[in-house]
């Protein structure tokens, strides 16, 4: 009997499982065929809109482009993507980079068989064009050539873009020096497409060329070849560009919310199951995650129960204000791995709460991200809020500040983002030692500490002495710029007063006579003076024979009595980042002429220190003579003018510091002496020539890079009622004016 009971129970529980099986499945298949419908009709087409990211969210591309779409499909399983193996040992040669780090662009107009310009390219493509073409990497003669740059617009890849350009294959393959791909880069941002976004399908073979991609994978990228690529908006300045929110923003340490985020939510395919669940995450109170349907016109068709809740929500909170008043921010991965809230968020010191598992974060192979961002899993969720709450008020500190220093040496201009991809390639070239990672990581980062190739610099770079624990320089170079064929008693007495400066290296009068100037030795005022000529008048030369940290840049009419110089050095020593000198001048905004004017009236603030007497480190001539834009150079050739204004606003724009000016001296040159020519400084088209060169290089650089001072450095005891006797600095005192 009970034998019986149990067999019927067992039947039972058997008849009820297998319904259950089929009722589920049937009610699969249901939905299953709902979404096909949805996607298939012709009729629900989605229209195009502006955002890129929100392109084909939703169902098939309108009618001319589906057949692109079907042969793309169709090709993609059958054609090879990159060579896999490739390395740098392999698939580069170094041997091309053995002189210099040279970039050949093809050129930008070719023409087809029927004579007709071939080459389309997005704005974004042109700019990043543009900027190579205008930097010191680039070359016309491709036999120079470590690097080739297509012309050909790499950037979108998806069929389904209106900035697709067909045709790929063929138009690669007619580039002359191709050659495989080998030692060329190929810019990317966006690959595959819906539904699949297939990381590595550019629609054509890249072969053994460099990857430059944005939202690679760790597992898809070629080690040490590939280069991850942040993902930017089209708007990006070229140059200039915006610093990070966070200078007037640091504290409280801890904002209003907790963690936010504020995007689109994908209700159907690849990327929506991360961006479908964050909602969880919200409780109205210190986490704010809201989220929208709406992207694309045909939302509606796809959209799920939640869709009209999560939009009203969604339009409650303005998207700045939450960058701005959150601690960290969810950057859940979008359709790709990479989105545009990564950079976003950091230029908001808001920290980065990475939801994007094996995503390869742009220039990995040299930032440090794990000092700038947190991690979580997309698999696990719920575990954000406990990360979160684990970081420390000192961590968290350090990486916001960490967060403002990658955006503003790496990623606020494409300019930058295109020379650190060059920097990480020419970095990895066997005969050139790479940087330290502190370099790269710290402030002002690798893109201004630049490594040549003609050995290790000799001297320590000017921003680095901190970090390295170490000095600048106890003596320094004196160097005089010479315009005059014979020296003059002034110049003598000039030596006379350097050469009693304990300092004091070597003095180098770098002549700018062409014809019977000779270079040597030469003693003037009892001082062994090195006399260099022929270098063409120009004053930043990195000359060899400056064997010292620090230039005294000089000319050869200046009046500067021993004190001041030591004074002054010692003050450099202490700024041995900034320019530290005698005369300023400074620059200012006229609205009625809407341009910058340049001034040398005594005002309560300046921006410039004259390099005719100034203290500067040497490793600014190289910055100024192999790393400055050739553009900004040939300002200066053509005027014969301006060139100290280059150099204060190249070191500005390096240490975005303005330079020290020090002691009262307001006349730094002696007035109407026998046998002078009048100084140029009276002459007004001179000034008026300064006051556009100022403009051309606020164009050049992107923004203004100069910037205002109010004080002045002058010694301890200088105009106090004491004894002379007690006053290290005697002789500055006695300047009258
Ligand atoms: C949020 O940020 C904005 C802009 O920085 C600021 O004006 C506002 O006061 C902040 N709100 C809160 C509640 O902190
Ligand atoms: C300059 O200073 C360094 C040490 O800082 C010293 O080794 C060198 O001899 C000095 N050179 C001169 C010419 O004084
Ligand atoms: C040299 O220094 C003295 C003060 O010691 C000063 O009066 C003189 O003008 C200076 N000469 C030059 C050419 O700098």
């Amino acid at each position: 009997m009970q034998a019986y009971k149990r067999f019927i129970l067992l039947w039972f529980l058997f008849l009820l499982t297998i319904c259950l099986y089929f009722f589920q499945l049937t009610g699969k298949s249901k939905k299953f065929k709902s979404k096909e419908s949805k996607n298939n009709g012709p009729k629900k087409l989605p229209s195009f809109i502006d955002d890129w990211e929100q392109i084909n969210e939703i169902g098939r591309p309108p009618t001319p482009k589906s057949y692109d779409l079907r042969l793309h499909n169709s090709l993609y399983v059958s054609y090879k993507k990159t060579n896999k193996n490739c390395r740098m040992e392999t698939c580069f040669d170094a041997s091309r980079c053995d002189k210099n780090f040279h970039v050949f662009v093809y050129p930008l107009s070719e023409l087809d068989s029927n004579g007709l310009m071939t080459s389309s390219r997005s704005i974004l493509y042109q700019k990043m064009l543009d900027i190579i073409l205008e930097s010191r990497y680039y070359t016309d003669d491709y036999t120079k050539a470590c690097v080739f740059v297509v012309a050909i617009d790499t950037l979108d890849r998806d069929p389904l873009s209106p900035d697709y350009i067909r045709n790929i294959p063929v138009k690669m393959q007619r580039l002359k020096h191709w050659n495989g791909g080998r030692n060329h880069i190929i810019f990317n941002l966006y690959s595959g497409s819906w539904p699949d976004y297939y990381e590595d399908d550019l629609g054509f073979y890249t072969g053994d060329a460099i990857l430059a991609k944005a939202s690679m994978s760790v597992t898809n990228m070629r080690p040490g070849f590939d280069i991850s690529f942040p993902l930017f908006h089209k708007k990006h300045p070229e140059r200039g560009g915006e610093s990070g929110f966070v200078r007037s923003n640091t504290f409280p340490i801890t904002k209003k919310y907790k963690l936010a985020f504020k995007g689109k939510r994908y209700v159907l395919g690849i990327g929506s199951e991360t961006r479908n669940s964050i909602f969880h995450l919200h409780n109205g109170k210190d986490t704010i995650i809201v989220t929208t349907c709406k992207h694309g016109k045909n939302w509606k068709d796809a959209q799920d129960e939640r869709c009209i809740v999560d939009n009203s929500l969604y339009e409650k909170y303005d998207y700045s204000e939450l960058l701005k008043n959150s601690t960290f921010c969810l950057v859940p991965r979008g359709r790709r791995l990479g989105s545009y809230r990564f950079l976003e968020a950091l230029q908001a010191g808001c920290i980065p709460v990475l939801l994007s598992n094996n995503w390869a974060l742009p220039f990995n192979e040299v930032i440090d991200w794990n000092k700038a961002v947190i991690w979580a899993d997309e698999r696990l969720l719920f575990q954000v809020p406990e990360i979160i709450n684990s970081v420390s008020e000192t961590k968290l500190f350090a990486l916001r500040q960490q967060t403002q220093i990658l955006w503003e040496q790496y990623f606020n201009t494409i300019e930058k983002i295109v020379f650190v991809t060059f920097e990480i390639i020419k970095e990895r070239l066997p005969m050139l030692q790479s940087r330290n990672g502190i370099i790269w990581n710290t402030s002002p980062g690798a893109l201004v500490s630049q490594h040549s190739f003609t050995g290790n610099l000799h001297f320590n770079l000017p921003f680095n002495y901190h970090l390295l624990g170490k000095k600048p320089g106890t003596n320094f170079t004196a160097v005089i710029f010479s315009q005059q064929s014979t020296f003059h008693t002034l110049l003598n007495r000039l030596v006379r007063n350097l050469s009693a400066s304990k300092y004091l290296s070597q003095i180098v009068v770098n002549s700018c006579v062409e014809s019977g100037g000779k270079s040597g030795y030469q003693t003037i005022a009892g001082t062994q003076i090195l006399i260099s000529s022929g270098n063409g008048c120009r004053r930043f030369e990195s000359l060899p024979f400056i064997k010292t940290e620090a230039v005294l840049s000089l000319d050869d009419d200046v009046v500067l009595s021993t004190d001041e110089i030591d004074f002054a050095f010692n003050v450099w020593q202490s700024f041995p980042e900034r320019i530290v000198g005698f005369p300023a001048r400074s620059h200012y905004w006229d609205s009625n002429k809407d341009s910058w004017l340049y001034s040398s009236k005594w005002t309560n603030d300046y921006s410039i220190v004259l390099t005719g007497a100034a203290f500067y480190h040497q490793y600014y001539n190289t910055l100024y003579t192999t790393w400055l834009s050739p553009l900004l150079i040939k300002t200066v050739e053509q005027s014969h003018n301006c060139e100290d204004i280059l150099m204060n606003c190249l070191v500005s724009h390096v240490t975005r510091h303005p330079p020290i000016k020090v002691s009262q001296r307001k006349h730094y040159k002696e007035q109407g002496i026998n046998g002078m020519p009048k100084s140029p400084w009276n002459d007004p088209d001179h000034f008026m020539q300064r006051q556009t060169c100022l403009n051309t290089f606020v164009a050049l650089f992107g923004y203004m890079p100069l910037l205002q001072s109010s004080v002045r450095l002058d010694p301890i005891l200088f105009k106090d009622p004491v004894s002379n006797f007690r006053k290290k600095y005697k002789q500055i005192e006695l300047i009258s004016n």
